[in-house]
C-alpha cells in the first residue's frame, strides 16, 4: 500500500505507452484482414464511425476513472461508486477485467512466441544456419512453448521495472521504431509489381455491404479490441497521466494513432498479399476468400519473403520484428492490469507479482499451447467477443450512471479549464450514457 505510484513522465511517454498498448497484432493482421474479407474500405468506413462514436467514448470513459482514483482497475471502480451494491459491481467488473486481460495475454502470449521464432528464422538462414531455420518454423509444441516462455520472460522485465523506468522507456524506444519499419515496409511494397491490384482490394468500397450486421459486429470487436478497451488497460494507463494533461485531446491522440497505424499496415498487407499472388503463392482459401487466419501471417507471407531473392531476408526480418514490436508494447500493457492490482491492493512488490503472475500467464499459454485446437479459438472468442464488449458496456455505466457527473467534470477540468463551453462536455455524456450502451448492446445481441 505504501509503494508510491508510478507516473508517466510526459505527454509523449503516455502517448507511446497507450498508442503501443492498442498497437498490436490487433492492427498489423486483424484490421487488414477483417477489412479485405468485409467490403474493403466499406469496413474501414464502418471501422472509423464506431471508433469515434463508440471507442473513443468508452477509451475516455478509462482514462477519466483511471486518473481520477489514481488506483488499479478494481479500487478505481469503487471508488467511484457510492451504494453497496454498486461497489460490488464494481469489484466483479474490475475482477473479471483482470482475468479477461490475462487469458488475453494467454492466447496473445502464443502468437507473439510465433512471431519471435518466424524473427529468427531470416536469421537463421543468412548465417547458414538451415536446420535451425527450418525448426524455427515448423509449428511443433516444443518451439512454441519455448517461445512462449521467451516472451513472457521479456514482458515480465519490462513490467517488473515500473512505470517509467519499464512501461515508458521500452515503449519510448520501440513506438518510434515501430513506425519506421512500418513506411520503410510500405514503401517498399508499394513499388512490387501487383502491389496496387492488393491497394484496389483494400481500398475500393463495396458499400452494398456496409449495412451487414457481421460488418458492423466485426468493426465493433476490432475496436474494442484495438483500443485495448473494456479490460483496464487503458484505465491503469490512465491513472499514470499527469494532472495537467488534457484528456479528451489526448485520448483523441491515441485513437488517431491507432487508426493511422491501422490503416498503414492495411498497406502493408493487402498489396503484400497480391505481390505473393503474382509470385505463385495461394493467397485464396478454399471458399475463395482471402487467407485471414494464422496462415496468412506464418505462410503466405514467409512464402512471399522466400520468392523475392536476397532482400527477402531483410524484409523478413523487418517484418517480423514490427510484429514482435507490436506484441510487446501491447502485452506489457495486459499485465500491468493484474500487477497493478497486486502491488496495490496486496500490498505486493511488483517485482515479485510481476513474477507469479507472468509464471501463471505462461502456464495457462502452454496449457494453450499443448491444447490448441480446443482451446485457442475457445479463449480468444470467450475474451474478445463476449467478455470485452460487455465489459465496455459496463465502464459506461460506472460513468454515466454510478460516477457523480459534478466530479466527471471536475476531473477533465484539471488540464482542461475551458471543458465545459467545450463541444466534449456537450456530446460524449450524453454519448457514453445513452448511445454507448445502447449500440454495444444491439451490435452484442447480433
Ligand atoms: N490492442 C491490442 C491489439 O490491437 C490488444 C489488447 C487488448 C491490448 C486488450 C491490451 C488489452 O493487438
Amino acid at each position: 500500500m505504501s509503494t508510491p505510484r508510478g507516473e508517466f513522465t510526459s505527454r509523449f511517454g503516455f502517448l507511446m505507452a497507450s498508442s503501443g498498448s492498442a498497437v498490436g497484432l490487433g492492427n498489423i493482421w486483424g484490421f487488414p484482414t477483417n477489412t479485405a474479407s468485409n467490403g474493403g474500405a466499406a469496413f474501414l468506413f464502418a471501422y472509423l464511425i464506431l471508433v469515434f462514436a463508440l471507442a473513443y467514448p468508452v477509451l475516455m470513459a478509462e482514462l477519466i476513472i483511471g486518473r481520477h482514483a489514481q488506483a488499479n482497475a478494481v479500487t478505481a471502480l469503487q471508488s467511484i461508486s457510492s451504494g453497496k451494491k454498486s461497489r460490488l459491481l464494481a469489484l466483479v467488473v474490475g475482477f473479471t477485467g483482470i482475468i479477461t486481460v490475462s487469458f488475453i495475454l494467454s492466447f496473445y502470449a502464443v502468437v507473439s512466441g510465433w512471431m519471435i521464432a518466424h524473427f529468427f528464422d531470416p536469421l537463421a538462414r543468412l548465417f547458414g544456419m538451415d536446420g535451425l531455420a527450418q525448426w524455427l518454423t515448423r509449428d511443433a509444441v516444443v518451439r512454441n512453448s519455448l517461445f512462449v516462455a521467451l516472451f513472457m520472460v521479456i514482458t515480465i522485465y519490462i513490467i517488473s521495472a515500473g512505470v517509467k523506468d519499464g512501461i515508458e522507456k521500452w515503449a519510448s524506444r520501440l513506438m518510434p521504431s515501430l513506425i519506421i519499419i512500418l513506411l520503410l515496409l510500405v514503401f517498399y511494397v508499394l513499388t512490387l509489381p501487383g502491389a496496387s491490384e492488393g491497394l484496389r482490394a483494400y481500398l475500393v468500397p463495396d458499400f452494398s455491404r456496409i449495412t451487414d450486421p457481421a460488418l458492423l459486429v466485426n468493426a465493433m470487436g476490432q475496436a474494442f479490441f484495438s483500443l485495448s478497451l473494456g479490460v483496464g488497460t487503458m484505465l491503469v494507463y490512465g491513472s499514470y497521466i499527469s494532472k495537467q494533461e488534457n484528456l479528451p485531446v489526448v485520448g483523441g491522440l491515441v485513437a488517431l494513432l491507432d487508426i493511422g497505424i491501422a490503416v498503414l499496415a492495411g498497406m502493408l498487407i493487402l498489396p503484400a498479399m497480391y505481390v505473393a499472388l503474382g509470385n505463385g503463392v495461394e493467397i485464396f482459401d478454399a471458399d475463395g476468400g482471402l487467407i485471414a487466419g494464422p496462415g496468412l501471417i506464418i505462410s503466405v507471407l514467409p512464402a512471399l519473403f522466400s520468392t523475392m531473392g536476397a532482400i527477402g531476408i531483410p524484409v523478413a526480418i523487418a517484418f517480423f520484428l514490427l510484429m514482435t514490436i507490436a506484441s510487446l508494447t501491447s502485452s506489457i500493457s495486459m499485465l500491468e492490469v493484474p500487477v497493478a492490482y497486486g502491488v496495490e491492493h496486496l500490498g505486493v512488490e511488483r517485482r515479485k507479482v510481476a513474477m507469479i503472475v507472468g509464471t501463471v500467464i505462461t502456464f495457462i499459454s502452454l496449457l494453450i499451447v499443448f491444447n490448441f485446437d480446443p482451446l485457442f479459438d475457445l479463449v480468444v472468442t470467450a475474451t474478445t467477443e463476449y467478455s470485452q464488449p460487455l465489459l465496455g458496456l459496463f465502464f459506461c455505466i460506472f460513468v454515466a450512471w454510478i460516477w457523480r457527473r459534478n466530479d466527471i467534470l471536475e476531473e477533465i477540468k484539471q488540464g482542461n479549464s475551458q471543458v465545459e463551453s467545450g463541444i466534449f462536455w456537450k456530446i460524449w455524456p450524453v454519448y457514453i450514457k445513452f448511445v454507448c450502451p445502447l449500440a454495444i448492446l444491439i451490435v452484442y445481441f447480433q
